[in-house]
This record gives structure tokens, C-alpha cells and sequence, in this order.
């Protein structure tokens, strides 16, 4: 299941060039490419004429011409150029994709055009705020795009699957956790008051006494995932506001299905202090990065029990309150779809 109606990461921004870039998105196959004035251009991923991937062409100017007998399309999709004959049917279009650059990437909106703002694209703007240090990165992950919603929801997890780098048992023993929910929007708190600080915290903050650490998971639909973690010492006032002597740091996460069964996980890193040390956002990157492949072998793994395994029963656990708000946001969104696009048929 899709929600159609959103803008989607669709790609980093140094991906898209003049070269011709195919992806698959939410089940359709998408090309996308620079005009010449730098501009980005998706299109549908199929020639109209024997259905090849238009990736496989290459740019003559503005225009994207397939590599089998040559058919030219434009930015908009209208095929301007059948060669060998002067005649160009009116109905030969193929899809054009509302896209937006920000942030260093590309963003698509997948559903109706004509509800395509821009000014709905949730805000990532730490990623180039120069107040801030950060890095993005990419991976594939063969499962549902719903099981990492859930994960970066529930960091319990931390203590157990990232135990050697960003988790510890603190993160579920000591923490008070709260849950708020509005219309189409999540947010969990957690704070782990007095404890000892993770592995990666010790690397980058060079904390050797007790911290107190935060937490804060805000998620929008359909997999917009923003963090906002750090941690300071114990008893400088934290928890009241006061964010002074430690690190603070965002975990920024998009994910967009490819199929129901595989995803294209976008995510960055950014820190507030020492935003200019290149080699810090590395660090930091690379720190996460580890503990993200550590969840991806937890997605995969769930995903195959779940394909061998139809609707098994599950259980629930207190944990999984924001999972759960979260889940019933996307079902009320996609029942809301679903009914707009049967009431036109209705009325027929
Ligand atoms: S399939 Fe594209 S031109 Fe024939
Ligand atoms: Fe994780």
C-alpha cells in the first residue's frame, strides 16, 4: 500500500545529470535528468512506442530520445520527434512527475498534479543550513518500506541491535518516554536522565561522566522520520531547555517504496557544533551508517518471514504506541485516497 499523494525523495541531487538516471517508484518506473539549464525533469520510464526504458536513451539538448528506434520526448512528455515520418500523433505523451530540488534532493510527487505544493515538503532544511555540519546517504533495502517507519519509531531497539554503537540498556530501563499525536503527525519523547553515555556519544562528545539524553522522534506521513538526539552532562539542564556542554544532532530519514517488498532509504546525519569539520560529519556518517546496516538485516529478515508467512498475528508491547499512531494515520490517509478516487467513478 501507497500513499500517492505525497512528495517523495526520489533521488540525492548529484545522482540526477545528464545522463539519464531510471529508478522505480511506488511500483512506476521513473527517468529523471537535467536540461541543459540545470533544471530537473522526471518522466514516465517507458517509450510509447515498444515500452523500453527511456533510461536507456541519452539527452540530445532538452529532449530525452529512446535508444531503440529513436523517438524524442520533451521536459513535459510530449513526444516531439518520430523519425522517418513528419507526423507526430497528438495523444503520443508519456507522464511528466512534479519535482522539486531542496535540500540536496530530489523531490516527486507521485499522485495528482494538480495537488502538488511545494510548500508540503516537510522541512529538512538541517541538511544545508551552513550552522550545521551534515552528510547524506543512500541504501537499498529489500522490505516493506513500513518496517522502518516502525523502527525509527521505536528505539528500544537501540539497546539491543546497537548495543556496540549508538544504544545501551539505559535506553530502555531508565527512560520516560511520551507520545503525542495530531492529525498527521507523530512525535515520541524519550529521556534518559543520569546515565552512562553510548559508544558513539563517548567518540563524539568525550563524555566520561553520566549524561542526561534526549530523544525526540518526529515523524510525518508517509515516511518522513526527523530525530533530534544529543545528549549533555548531568544536571546542566537539559531537560528544562538548556542544551550546553554536550552534542545535539538530527537523524534525517525518507524513505520511498520502490515495490511493496523493497525501498529506497534516504538519510542524513547533521550536528550542531563544529559545522565546519568535514572530517566530524564523516565520523559521524560512518558511525550511523554502521548502525543503519544493522537494521537493514533485522528489515530483510522480517520482510522474508512475512512473504513466506501471510498476516501472521502479532503481538503488540508498549513500545509500539507511535508505531501504532502512526499506522493508523497512513490507513485513515489511504482510505481517504482510495474513497477520492472511486467518488469521480461513482458519479459516472
Ligand atoms: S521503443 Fe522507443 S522508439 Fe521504439
Ligand atoms: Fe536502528
Amino acid at each position: 500500500m501507497f500513499l500517492k499523494n505525497s512528495w517523495y525523495v526520489a533521488a540525492n541531487d548529484h545522482e540526477v545529470g545528464r545522463k539519464p538516471l531510471g529508478r522505480v517508484l511506488l511500483n512506476e518506473p521513473v527517468v529523471m535528468y537535467r536540461k541543459e539549464d540545470g533544471t530537473v525533469v522526471a518522466l514516465e520510464d517507458r517509450c510509447m512506442h515498444r515500452h523500453l526504458p527511456l533510461s536507456m536513451g541519452k539527452l540530445d539538448g532538452d529532449k530525452l530520445q529512446c535508444h531503440y528506434h529513436g523517438l524524442q520526448y520533451d521536459g513535459a512528455g510530449k513526444c516531439v520527434r518520430i523519425p522517418g515520418q513528419d507526423m507526430v500523433p497528438p495523444t503520443a505523451k508519456i507522464r511528466a512527475y512534479p519535482v522539486v530540488e531542496r535540500y540536496h534532493w530530489v523531490w516527486i510527487w507521485m499522485g495528482d498534479p494538480a495537488l502538488a505544493d511545494p510548500a508540503k515538503i516537510v522541512d529538512y532544511h538541517w541538511l544545508d543550513d551552513e550552522n550545521w555540519g551534515a552528510r547524506t546517504s543512500y541504501l537499498h533495502v529489500k522490505s516493506n518500506w513500513q518496517l522502518i517507519v516502525d523502527n525509527l519509531l521505536d528505539l528500544t531497539h537501540l539497546a539491543f541491535v546497537h548495543e556496540t554503537t549508538i544504544g545501551n540498556s539505559a535506553l530502555v530501563d531508565n527512560a520516560s518516554v511520551k507520545v503525542t499525536r495530531g492529525p498527521e503527525e507523530v512525535q515520541v519523547t524519550r529521556w534518559i536522565v543520569n546515565s552512562p553515555a553510548p559508544p558513539t556519544f563517548v567518540k563524539a562528545g568525550g563524555f566520561t561522566e553520566p549524561v542526561d539524553r534526549w530523544q525526540i522522534i518526529d515523524w510525518r506521513p508517509p515516511a518522513f522520520i526527523r530525530l533530534d538526539v544529543g545528549a549533555t552532562p548531568t544536571g546542566t539542564g537539559a531537560p528544562e531547555g538548556k542544551r550546553v556542554g554536550g552534542i545535539e544532532m538530527r537523524n534525517l530519514n525518507a524513505v520511498t517504496p520502490e515495490t511493496e517488498n523493497t525501498c529506497h532509504y534516504f538519510w542524513g546525519q547533521a550536528h550542531s557544533w563544529d559545522a565546519k569539520n568535514g572530517a566530524l560529519s564523516d565520523m559521524l556518517l560512518g558511525q550511523i551508517q554502521m548502525a543503519f546496516l544493522e537494521d537493514v538485516a533485522v528489515f530483510e529478515a522480517q520482510q522474508k518471514n512475512l512473504e513466506m508467512i501471510k498476516n501472521p498475528p502479532q503481538l503488540d508491547i508498549n513500545a509500539d504506541t507511535g508505531v501504532i499512531q502512526a499506522r493508523r494515520i497512513i490507513d485513515r490517509l489511504h482510505a481517504d485516497e482510495m474513497a477520492a478516487i472511486q467518488r469521480p467513478q461513482a458519479a459516472e
